[in-house]
């Protein structure tokens, strides 16, 4: 995309500066341990939300939160326009991008079968990529907001979970990529890494005492995360205070990665 003279940026004299009171957004994997919270995070700022993902909790979640639900699978060629053409016909106009939806296989990289490959990249990197793509056009309309749900294993190596850290790792790449690219359209592209979140995707292995055990000997803070903690720093980098950041990544990780 080119720059767009005409976006009027947001800077830090903009009314609201800071603020995300009136803009929309998109949550993939909305009704998930990290998509719900950051689906709260924003609509407690006052961003309408539209919730997507193939849990049909997320009408459940939506009407809480006083969004919209748009329940489908991501990885359907056709489904991420469908998404921003129902959330720009419902509100005029698409401010934010959360791409959080995504799946983890455990097993080793050498026996991962063609299919469970094929789901990783379709979700994890395929959707996400589909979706800016779709997003694009009204996001530099506003000055718009991506943030991308990476993983610490997108740049390291995790035994167990290669193939996901592989996604992971294009995902981060893409973040930088498009952040150069979409930067002139003023639109900022970035991405937050969370370490051990307890969700359902991460519950089988938590569960398990000695892991659990090893993990939170690694985390300074002591503590696992929850989906809150990785939200509030998604909603900072979609607000105006980060206005000046494009192409980072923020580990949330309790000090988990310096040790
Ligand atoms: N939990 C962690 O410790 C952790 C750590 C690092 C990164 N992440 C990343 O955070 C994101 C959220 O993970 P989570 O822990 O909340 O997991 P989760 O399983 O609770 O949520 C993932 C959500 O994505 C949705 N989803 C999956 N495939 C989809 C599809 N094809 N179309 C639409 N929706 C789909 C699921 O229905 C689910 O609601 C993921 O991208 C994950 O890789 C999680």
């Amino acid at each position: 995309m080119t720059s767009n003279p005409d976006v009027t940026r947001r800077t830090a004299d903009s009314p609201g500066s800071g603020g995300l009171a009136g803009r929309t957004a998109v949550v993939t994997g909305g009704s998930g341990g990290i998509g719900s919270a950051i689906v709260r995070a924003l609509a407690r700022q006052g961003v309408t939300v539209a919730v997507a993902d193939t849990d049909e909790q997320a009408e459940a979640l939506a009407c809480e939160v006083g969004g919209f639900a748009v329940v489908g699978d991501l990885t359907d060629p056709e489904m991420p326009g469908r998404l921003v053409d129902q959330v720009t016909e419902r509100t005029g106009s698409l401010d934010i991008l959360v791409n959080a939806a995504g799946i983890q296989v455990r097993t080793a990289a050498v026996d991962i079968s063609a299919e469970d490959w094929d789901r990783l990249v379709s979700i994890n990197l395929t959707a996400a990529y589909r979706l800016v793509q779709a997003a694009a056009k009204p996001l530099a309309a506003i000055g718009g907001s991506i943030v991308n749900i990476v993983s610490l294993s997108a740049d390291r190596a995790v035994p167990g979970i290669v193939p996901y850290g592989a996604t992971k790792a294009a995902l981060l790449q893409l973040t930088k990529g498009l952040a150069v690219e979409l930067g002139p359209s003023g639109i900022r592209v970035n991405a937050v890494a969370p370490g051990y979140v307890t969700t359902a995707m991460t519950a089988a292995v938590l569960d398990q005492p000695d892991f659990r055990e090893r993990v939170l000997t690694r985390v300074p803070l002591g503590r696992l995360a929850d989906g809150g903690d990785i939200a509030d720093v998604v909603a900072f980098l979609a607000s105006d205070a980060a206005r000046y950041m494009t192409g980072t990544v923020l580990p949330v990780d309790g000090g988990y990665s310096i040790t």
